[in-house]
């Protein structure tokens, strides 16, 4: 027996951080936040465990293919794209803080709580990523910027909400339902990965203040398209097979973006998507799909380029727009800057 008393500090508890805990402190750097941050993230914590919920029973419920009907991008529609369309703007339209709420989803930026002082942040997101993987059991995953409603912006205007520069983002962040669920986010100060642990069903820190390796030993890109990209793009896929930055690449390619860059944000290398022919602007969504990964790419150590210029600096002028996208470690993005922008 020891006469010391047992303190809370001594529990081994103490070492565990949940996703809540960690934005707890997070928020600490608002100035004058009074919780209302930490709410609205709940809103998606809570939204994606019942997504990933779906996605690991999706075999199992009459929740895999297709749903009938077609998206604003034409494409046709998942029925787990609906159910975490759904779920996402249940979740979050319940959160005073948000005024705008914007999906891959929805044609039209939606408002909530029309009229409150308190709607100060839009959220944008891909409820569902990578969705041509649903019914063959392969990562897919949710991604989501928030942007602060902008000076002057009137609610009668929910575009002018979202229509902001990656700059701007002030958090962002992704899930991906993989072998493990895991949710990755920044909200500016260094990037921190969740695990969630399925017993308790709480995400935990799992992966504190990620860095994104300086090189890496894969490209990831679809090369069925390579005929078709602008040639300089094809050149520096070759430049990378070829060894001529001290070794030859490999390949690794998934389908679903968030998965393909969760691999490239712990192993570095580079993710790229260009433009091809049937997509001229490159396939990715600029304000759910790029701005978020450029973000955390950025806060990780690595670089988002759309091509030509930082992902993050494109000023959108509608809310589907696609980007072309090549985003990764400093080495790699800084061969084709060197290569592909200044040839
Ligand atoms: P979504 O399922 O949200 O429409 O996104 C799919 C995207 C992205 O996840 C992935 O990188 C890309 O489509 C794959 O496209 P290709 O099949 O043309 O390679
Ligand atoms: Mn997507
Ligand atoms: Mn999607």
């Amino acid at each position: 027996m020891t006469d010391q008393p047992t303190t809370i500090e001594t529990l081994p508890e103490s070492r565990i951080v949940t996703v809540q805990q960690h934005i707890l402190q997070e928020q600490k750097r608002f100035p004058g936040a009074s919780g209302e941050f930490s709410w609205l993230l709940s809103g998606i914590t809570m939204a994606t465990k019942m997504i990933q919920a779906h996605v690991r029973r999706a075999g199992l419920t009459d929740i895999l293919g297709s749903q009938g009907d077609v998206n604003v991008q034409g494409e046709v529609q998942q029925k787990l794209d609906v159910y975490s369309n759904e779920v996402l703007v249940h979740c979050l339209s319940a959160r005073e803080s948000i005024g705008v709420l914007a999906s891959e989803e929805n044609e039209n930026p939606m408002l909530v709580h029309r009229g409150s002082e308190k709607a100060n942040y839009a959220v944008i997101f891909d409820p569902l990523d990578g969705s041509s993987n649903i019914d063959v059991n392969v990562s897919v995953g949710t991604t989501f910027s928030i942007v602060r409603r902008p000076e002057g912006a009137g609610l009668n205007d929910p575009e002018q909400w979202v229509l902001q520069p990656g700059s701007k983002q002030i958090a962002a962040g992704y899930v991906v339902y993989g072998s493990s669920t895991i949710l990755v986010y920044s909200v500016g100060n260094g990037v921190h990965g969740f695990t969630l642990d399925p017993s308790v069903g709480a995400y935990v820190l799992s992966h504190p203040n990620m860095k994104m390796p300086d090189v890496g030993k894969y490209y990831s890109v679809n090369e069925a398209y390579m005929q078709t990209f602008p040639p300089r793009y094809a050149e520096y896929i070759d430049r990378l097979r070829s060894g001529v930055l001290g070794q030859k690449y490999a390949s690794r390619y998934i389908g679903s973006m968030v998965a393909d860059f969760h691999r490239t944000l712990l192993k570095g290398g580079v993710f790229l998507y260009p433009p091809t022919a049937s997509n001229p602007e490159g396939k990715l969504r600029l304000l759910y799909e790029a701005n978020p990964v450029a973000f955390l790419a950025e806060q990780a150590g690595g670089m988002a380029i759309d091509g030509k210029r930082r992902v993050l600096d494109i000023q959108p002028d509608s809310i589907h727009q696609r980007t072309p996208l090549v985003v990764g470690s400093r080495v790699e993005l800084a061969d084709f800057e060197r290569f592909v922008l200044e040839k």
